[in-house]
């Protein structure tokens, strides 16, 4: 185990991401061999009861992390959450009907323009103006009469910046791509028509898209769509309608099973607190060597975006931090500056140790 622990990288990639250590060396252990079976759940027919058991499993103790949400059903899709950008309105934007959205950033940008691909949308706030480095206030949120749903990006990733609160849409579904943040901290599902995330930042590896949504949403689908793209194809089959990504599957119960072992939603969010406040800490605490991108009050808990003087500067603290052995430190290619992501799997050691790099690298180029 030490040896192990000593071997891993302090990893902030954006996605796919660090994985707790716990889960895959579980995964390791099982991998060859599940259950005495003598085969690896990859191996394994997805219509036997084995595979089934593990299937249903994570989807219970997806709801059992919400509380048990009355009409709540989870799906296992696949085609990441690009592919929801367009499943959303495919199902849900019927003749006469909007999508309203809320643009937030990179993501919001991209969900917006896939919808406007199928039918009508609205954008009922955003926040460009300040290129997207604080969130709208929704206060007045004003949608139109015809709105099928509001959507949300809960967290954007490339920016940096995360919802603290989500708006009251009253009979209009509020809908939200949590791929950056879900899980990341207590989750009033009651609030949401549905909520959707490619697993592989905060829920396992990549392969598996989980939407968790009320089932009368998911019932409704417009039988001329394609088959595989109507929820309903989905919630009528226990996401079994096709073959499902099923080691993804099996990873993320596991990776459920260790939230639950780390006490729960709020056991999460009391470490990812410290872990960001620890970062943003060491950014304000720098005389403005190190500028954090997002206004302080839409900071996210998840991806922590920082700039320095010049891009020269951040290239080589880019390079130098590699060579000290952090991963994945360069902010997204569309946006520049430095960004750690320090979703639920990383643990708070990366966090400090990334803490003094930053410190004796301000001490050597400040
Ligand atoms: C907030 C958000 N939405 C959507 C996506 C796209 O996800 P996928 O690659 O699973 O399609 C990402 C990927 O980074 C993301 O961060």
């Amino acid at each position: 185990m030490g040896v192990l622990l000593s071997k891993r990288a302090y990893n902030f990639n954006a996605g796919p991401a660090a994985l707790p250590l716990q889960v895959l060396e579980r995964a390791q252990a099982e991998f060859v061999d599940f259950r005495n079976t003598g085969m690896s759940i990859m191996e394994m027919s997805h219509r036997g009861a084995v595979y089934e058991s593990v299937h249903n499993e994570a989807q219970e103790r997806i709801l059992r992390l919400l509380g048990n949400p009355e009409g709540y059903k989870v799906l296992f899709l696949q085609g990441g959450a690009s592919t929801q950008f367009a499943m959303i309105p495919m199902n849900f934007l019927g003749e006469g009907k909007t999508g309203s959205y809320v643009m937030t950033g990179s993501w919001a940008d991209k969900a917006l323009k896939e919808a406007k691909l199928v039918g009508e949308t609205h954008v009922a706030a955003s926040s460009k103006e300040s290129s997207y480095m604080s969130f709208p206030n929704l206060s007045n949120l004003e949608l139109p009469e015809s709105s099928a749903y509001l959507h949300v990006t809960s967290n954007e990733t490339i920016e940096g910046v995360q919802f603290q609160s989500y708006p009251d849409t009253g009979n209009v579904p509020l809908i939200a791509d949590m791929s950056s943040d879900i899980f990341c901290r207590p989750l009033d599902i009651t609030k949401f028509g549905m909520v959707y995330a490619g697993a592989q930042k905060n829920l396992g590896p990549s392969g598996v898209t989980v939407v968790i949504a009320r089932e009368e949403l998911l019932a409704d689908s417009p039988g001329h769509i394609p088959t595989m793209l109507r929820y309903s194809t989905f919630l009528s089959n226990n996401s079994l309608y096709n073959t499902p990504p099923s080691f993804s599957v099996y990873m993320v119960n596991e990776v459920v099973k260790w939230i639950e072992e780390e006490g729960g939603l709020s056991g999460i969010e009391v470490k990812n607190r410290d872990k960001a406040g620890l970062l943003y800490q060491t950014i304000d605490n720098s005389g403005g060597f190190y500028k954090g991108c997002a206004e302080t009050e839409s900071r996210s808990l998840m991806n922590v975006t920082f700039r320095l003087a010049t891009e020269e500067l951040e290239k080589l603290f880019a390079k130098e931090s590699e060579q000290a052995g952090f991963i994945g430190l360069k902010g997204h290619r569309s946006v520049g500056g430095l960004r750690a992501s320090i979703y639920n799997a990383v643990p708070y050691e990366s966090c400090s140790a990334l803490a003094d790099f930053m410190g004796d690298f301000q001490k050597r180029h400040g």
